[in-house]
């Protein structure tokens, strides 16, 4: 793993971007795996930046989202399909064909997530999944307990999630849907590189427990210990509870002028 700590959210995330966009650069038809919550919106907003004045072409880029809510209909205005096009897609020049976001209102949902996980393997695999990461550790929507081994299938969210996400519904939590379709574990630890954004004080305790907490299904998000590519941009708030904090700098800091920027 790799911790990155920057001063505030928009570093971090100014940071991110720039891997996303050199992979672009060196691989113009690379595959980008994309999370939806606040976490990446600065993100996405650098990226939407860099395609309007720097010309980053995403014409031959293919992406596969997360998640999505079950029983919400794309053009729900918290479909992850509105957040993605809002937010994103609509200010790139990405072919809509080349976008991929699991649908909340499929009739056979374990066809559809068959069906998900061999259109990654046959896009050729993701090169990068970009991650937020909830309160509890939860990546994707797979919350705490899910096996490490799954594959893209419908998941039911926690309470804590319901809660956290309800603030996207108008505070409503009667509003949030309790279902979703989620890639799995295996699907995300299957990326080339794995790049998790964290940001804030309330993520700081599910920060130090994908770091430096043992590896366990309680945590989901502590499997990226066994990825051979994680990258965790996090800002300083987020990074109150590591214990060390002052050798991810150390390490940061002194990395050879060759790595500095892969
Ligand atoms: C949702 C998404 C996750 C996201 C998480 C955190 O549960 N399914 O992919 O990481 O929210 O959201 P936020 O970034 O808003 O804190």
């Amino acid at each position: 793993m790799e911790i990155i700590i920057k001063q505030d959210s928009r570093e971090a995330s100014h940071a991110a971007a720039g891997v996303v966009a050199r992979l672009i650069h060196e691989k113009p038809n690379a595959v980008i795996g994309l999370a939806t919550g606040s976490t990446p919106l600065v993100l996405y907003r650098e990226l939407i930046r860099k395609h309007k004045e720097e010309g980053l072409d995403f014409s031959r880029v293919t992406t596969f989202n997360l998640d999505e809510y079950i029983g919400l209909e794309k053009e729900h205005e918290q479909s992850y399909h509105t957040f993605m096009w809002e937010n994103l897609f609509s200010q790139i020049n990405i072919k809509a064909e080349n976008v991929h976001i699991p649908d909340g209102m499929v009739a056979d949902v374990s066809a559809f997530c068959t069906e998900y996980e061999r259109k990654i393997v046959a896009a050729g695999g993701i090169d990068i999944q970009v991650l937020g990461i909830g309160s509890d550790g939860h990546i994707g929507f797979n919350e705490y307990t899910s096996s490490f081994a799954s594959r893209t299938r419908i998941k039911t969210l926690t309470q804590r999630t319901v809660k956290d996400n309800a603030r996207f519904f108008g505070g409503d939590k009667s509003k949030v849907p309790h279902h979703c379709i989620t890639m799995g574990i295996g699907t995300i630890m299957d990326a080339r590189m794995n790049l998790l954004l964290a940001f804030g004080e309330g993520k700081a305790k599910a920060v130090a427990d994908t770091i430096e907490g043992p590896v366990a299904a309680i945590v989901p998000s502590s499997i990226l210990q066994h990825h051979p590519n994680a990258k965790l941009f996090v800002d300083e708030a987020a990074a109150t509870q590591l214990k060390l904090v002052d050798y991810y700098r150390w390490v940061y800091e002194g990395k050879p002028e060759w790595q500095k920027d892969a």
